[in-house]
């Protein structure tokens, strides 16, 4: 079977590098790719929201299986044109996407499903918003836009003036355009976070190992938030019995909420979780694996992935097997050019990148990079997720820096204490 990933960055290198392994596979294209999902697999210069082109591309090559990896393309309608034209692809409709692209209809789903999360206010125009924070006894707050904000859409306030400069940037100078058109001000909860994915396809659900990202920027989870710096998996916060919990608490009435509202989801449910004290408590939802936290789940997966994910894109997911997983832990550390997550320079040869390569049980993942002639180039803020598994974190910790060590290119940079929380 042929299979097409749709995406450019570490989580899509990642589903490339796995996908390429299964025994079924005969070939994997990745549209448009990166460099290292054009070392793994075959790249195709298609936008990854061009399902026209897409779709013909699926037809003319009879690709088996379509996988969307970003949140964009399912929002603007990707997996609905593959099914729409009888193509497998796994990856929920757009109105299913929808709990990802609006999180007024997100955090409505949840309160109608009683599914715990924090308490929230919608609003529509600046000044009620405004009048409502000056009314409130609390001063921290969390302000949300409603759509796609490239993960910069929240804000996390500590003081009231903060919260109502939040909603002055993204109601008034509407930074984040349309999708500042409502806002969520929600309570600010406090505790650990961490990412339980799930794959979904009717009322199947069946969870993935759990792990946790790292979302602010420098050690010590000090600076701007980022799409997320490293991660690692599993991790200890997730006991087997809050494990349960989540399930039955969190995902189970989400995707009946969701079939019910005629929205049936098909591929990853992604919930974002606040641990606090022994409840869960939904901060958002995504539709898709995390990035970075697929790069260390996928490497731990021993199950043949594109047998999973076809089963779920043709409707059989409660057949298959229970899922195998290598029981090592795995470390994803993100490796980012100067000045990220602000403004970058691109175009930086990287050097090093065979001698990471030839360490035990690393992997580095591409997901900001480009090819051009024989170097391969910086194309964005986070350009490698350096992946490695070892018998504890510890271990795993070391042989990932060690990888770190041998990459190099001007201005790169890294946290360094990715999965410390695990051993804290
Ligand atoms: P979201 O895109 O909704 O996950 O928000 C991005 C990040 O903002 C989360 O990963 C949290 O770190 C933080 N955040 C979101 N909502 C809350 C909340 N209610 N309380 C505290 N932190 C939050
Ligand atoms: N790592 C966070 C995300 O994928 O949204």
């Amino acid at each position: 079977m042929k299979v097409l990933v749709i995406g450019q960055g570490g989580r899509e290198h990642a589903l490339v590098w796995k996908l390429a392994q299964s025994a079924s596979v005969d070939e994997v294209f990745c549209a448009p790719g990166n460099a290292g999902t054009g070392e793994d697999g075959t790249n195709v210069d298609i936008s990854g929201t061009d399902a026209t082109r897409l779709v013909k591309f699926a037809k003319d090559n009879q690709i088996g299986l379509t996988v969307v990896g970003p949140e964009v393309p399912l929002m603007a309608g990707v997996a609905d044109a593959f099914l729409d034209a009888g193509l497998p692809v796994f990856g929920p409709r757009a109105a299913a996407a929808e709990l990802e692209g609006s999180k007024v209809f997100s955090k409505q789903l949840m309160q109608h499903a009683n599914v715990p999360t924090a308490d929230f206010q919608v609003f529509k125009h600046a000044d009620a918003a405004q009048s409502y924070l000056q009314d409130r006894e609390a001063t921290s707050f969390v302000v949300k836009a409603d759509g796609l904000a490239a993960g910069k859409g929240v804000i996390v306030c500590s003081s009231r003036s903060e919260a109502l400069r939040a909603i002055e940037t993204i109601m008034v100078e509407r930074a984040f355009g349309d999708a500042g058109d409502r806002v969520i001000i929600e309570e600010r909860l406090v505790g650990e976070e961490v990412s339980i994915l799930a794959m979904v396809q009717g009322k199947t659900i069946i969870p993935l190992e759990t792990a946790q990202d790292h979302k602010p920027a420098y050690d010590g989870d000090l600076g701007p938030n980022t799409g997320g710096m490293g991660a690692y998996s599993p991790t200890p916060l997730v006991t087997p019995e809050l494990m349960d919990n989540i399930v039955s608490e969190v995902l189970v009435p989400t995707v009946h909420a969701l079939k019910k509202d005629g929205r049936e989801f098909c591929g990853i449910l992604y919930a974002g979780l606040m641990i606090c004290g022994d409840t869960p408590k939904v901060l958002e939802y995504n539709v898709r694996f995390g990035d970075p936290e697929a790069q260390p789940v996928l490497m731990r997966l021993k199950s043949d992935l594109a047998e999973v994910l076809l089963a779920a894109a043709e409707g059989r997911l409660a057949e298959i097997p229970a899922l195998e997983w290598d029981q090592r832990p795995a470390i994803c550390v993100v490796m980012a050019s100067d000045g990220y997550p602000g403004d970058y320079e691109k175009g930086r040869p990287i050097r090093g990148l065979e001698d990471a390569a030839a360490l035990e049980d690393v992997k580095v993942f591409h997901a900001g990079t480009i090819k051009q002639g024989n170097q391969i180039l910086t194309n964005g803020g986070r350009v490698l997720g350096v992946t490695a598994m070892g018998d504890t974190i510890a271990a795993a910790k070391l042989r990932a820096y060690q990888a770190v060590k041998c990459i190099r290119w001007d201005g790169a940079w890294c946290r360094k204490d990715i999965s410390d929380k695990a051993r804290d």
